[in-house]
Formats: C-alpha cells, sequence, structure tokens
C-alpha cells in the first residue's frame, strides 16, 4: 500500500466522524486498508473509501468534476433555506414591507417546499412528483410504498452503511409518512417524522403531520411535544416566540451547513489524492470516471 492510501483512509474516518458528529477519533494505522470499489450509479461513478469493518465508509461520486454522492449535497441549497427560515421571522428586512405578514410568509413557505422538492436536482424531483400522481388510486399505495423506499434508500443510503442520513434529502421520507399516515400505520409514520425532524427540526410540513399522527394514536405526551416545537403564528401575541423558533432553527441550520463545508473539503481532498492515486496505478489508465 501507497502511503499516501494510509493517509486517505484516515481522511476517511475523520470524514465519517464529522458526517455523525462524532469525538475526533483516529483509527490506528494498522487497522486500515483501502478499499475502492467502482459501481455506476445514474448520477456518475461511486468511489468507496472504508476501513475495514466498513464503519466509516463513506463514498463520493464524480459527474463532470463535482462531487454530488454520499453524504454530499450543494451547500447552496442549505444556504438559502437558511435565508428563507429567517425570514418567517414577519420583522425580516428581506420581506416585501408592501405584502401583509401573510402573504410574505406565504411566500417564504412556498420557497420553502421547492427547495425540499428540488434539492436534488430536476431528474429527482421529476421522480418524485411522478411517484406521487399514482397517490389518488389506493390499490397503488403499496407499490407507491416501495418507490419511496427506492428513492430513500438510493439518496440516503452510503455504501457499506446501514444509516440512513435524511440530511441527504428528506422529502421522499416526508411522502412516506404521510402514504403511511393515509394507510392507517400510524406508528410507522410517526417514527418517519421523527426521522425527518431530526435531519430538519424546522420542517414545517413534518411538524404539523406528526401531530395529526400523534392525535390519531391518542398519544397525548407526543402531540404536546411537537406542537410546542410547532412553528408559532403570527399574531401579536406570539411573536416574539416566532422570533425564538427562528433564532433557534437558522443557529440548527447554520451548525448543519459549517459541517456540510468541512464536509465537502474533505471530499474534495480526498478526490484530488484519489485521482492520482488512481491515475498512478491504474494499469490501462483509462477509468470510466476520468
Ligand atoms: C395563535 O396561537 C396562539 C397559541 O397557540 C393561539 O392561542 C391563537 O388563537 C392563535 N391565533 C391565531 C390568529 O391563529
Ligand atoms: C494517464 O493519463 C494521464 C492523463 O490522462 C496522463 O497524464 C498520464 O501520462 C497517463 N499515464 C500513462 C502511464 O499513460
Amino acid at each position: 500500500m501507497h502511503s499516501s492510501s494510509s493517509s486517505l483512509v484516515i481522511v476517511a474516518a475523520v470524514m465519517g466522524c464529522i458526517a455523525r458528529s462524532c469525538a475526533f477519533v483516529l483509527a490506528p494505522k494498522h487497522l486500515m486498508t483501502k478499499k475502492v470499489s467502482e459501481s455506476i450509479h445514474d448520477h456518475g461513478t461511486v468511489l468507496w473509501l472504508s476501513n475495514d469493518d466498513d464503519d466509516d465508509a463513506i463514498d463520493i461520486s464524480i459527474t463532470d468534476n463535482k462531487m454530488m454522492g454520499g453524504g454530499i449535497r450543494d451547500k447552496s441549497f442549505l444556504e438559502r433555506e437558511i435565508e428563507l427560515i429567517s425570514r418567517l421571522d414577519p420583522d425580516h428586512a428581506d420581506n416585501n414591507a408592501e405584502y401583509s405578514d401573510l402573504q410574505n410568509q406565504e411566500l417564504v413557505v412556498s420557497e420553502l417546499w421547492t427547495i425540499w422538492y428540488g434539492e436534488r436536482g430536476p431528474l429527482n424531483e421529476q421522480r418524485l412528483r411522478s411517484i406521487e400522481e399514482t397517490l389518488g388510486d389506493p390499490s397503488q399505495w403499496e407499490n407507491v410504498e416501495q418507490k419511496y423506499m427506492e428513492l430513500i434508500n438510493e439518496q440516503c443510503k452510503s455504501d457499506g452503511e446501514s444509516k440512513l442520513n435524511l440530511c441527504n434529502w428528506v422529502e421522499p421520507a416526508n411522502r412516506l409518512a404521510t402514504l403511511l399516515y393515509l394507510m392507517g400505520r400510524l406508528k410507522e409514520s410517526k417514527t418517519w417524522c421523527e426521522a425527518i425532524l431530526e435531519a430538519k427540526p424546522w420542517h414545517i410540513g413534518a411538524l404539523s403531520g406528526i401531530v395529526m399522527v400523534c392525535v390519531q394514536l391518542r398519544d397525548e405526551e407526543g402531540a404536546t411535544k411537537y406542537i410546542q416545537m410547532g412553528l408559532p403564528n403570527l399574531s401579536m401575541e406570539m411573536r416574539s416566540a416566532r422570533k425564538a423558533w427562528v433564532e433557534k432553527n437558522v443557529e440548527i441550520a447554520t451548525e448543519q451547513l459549517l459541517q456540510l463545508q468541512s464536509s465537502n473539503e474533505i471530499y474534495e481532498k480526498i478526490s484530488k489524492a484519489f485521482s492520482k492515486e488512481i491515475v498512478s496505478t491504474d494499469d490501462d489508465n483509462s477509468s470510466s470516471w476520468q
């Protein structure tokens, strides 16, 4: 093994730690081996680094020299989302002074939904929306459930990891939670909502959904908890509570953005080091990903 590949694996391990917000731990070098597996996804080639027990496996996909796979997201969506969350404060300077609070609010919320549907690109958005078109026919629901699961696994599961990372894209899970609610599978619906809210505590769709689920389950404790997590309304009496909600969620989202930025930087380093590595070791020097 080249010395550079050992350091790559350590970088990958650190990367895995960042993704999980765990303590900064470097595994001993002798425990590390490098595996590179290539598999063609519809968005490009996936390079997979991992140590022996796959604990810190990550994946990177490179399309037009832009990395999009695994834990990688285009940070501009999250940046825009943070701007929009802050504009849920009716007094925010970027809101249109000629509109009523309610009109401003509706604009912001509709743009948030646009992001939630579209943050994995127009093709994936189209896939999600076309699944939804068959929802009107209950005989299709099992089929629809399966299609949501496929999309979730594809977009939120990294190679070698069993845990889903809904931060990649919560919307298919949110659609699934809604479907499970319609199907009367309330506990499963609640579990999905909780996972969504762990990834995006400001997802007002999931927040109102989970309250409906808890009410149906006669789960008073849950209903109270999630009503309190909800976005306070625009009335004067709720104004300061609403500002506090905005402040708290901007803070959480900003923390996520910082993590995403440092992950992206590390992914970039790995991919640069990897391209050198592959070029220097590849026999036919014609890897499909180049
Ligand atoms: C706003 O929320 C408060 C607290 O939940 C509630 O008492 C009040 O009726 C609501 N106002 C409007 C206009 O919905
Ligand atoms: C492999 O390809 C790269 C770039 O395409 C080139 O710079 C390098 O010289 C090639 N190496 C060999 C051994 O052909």
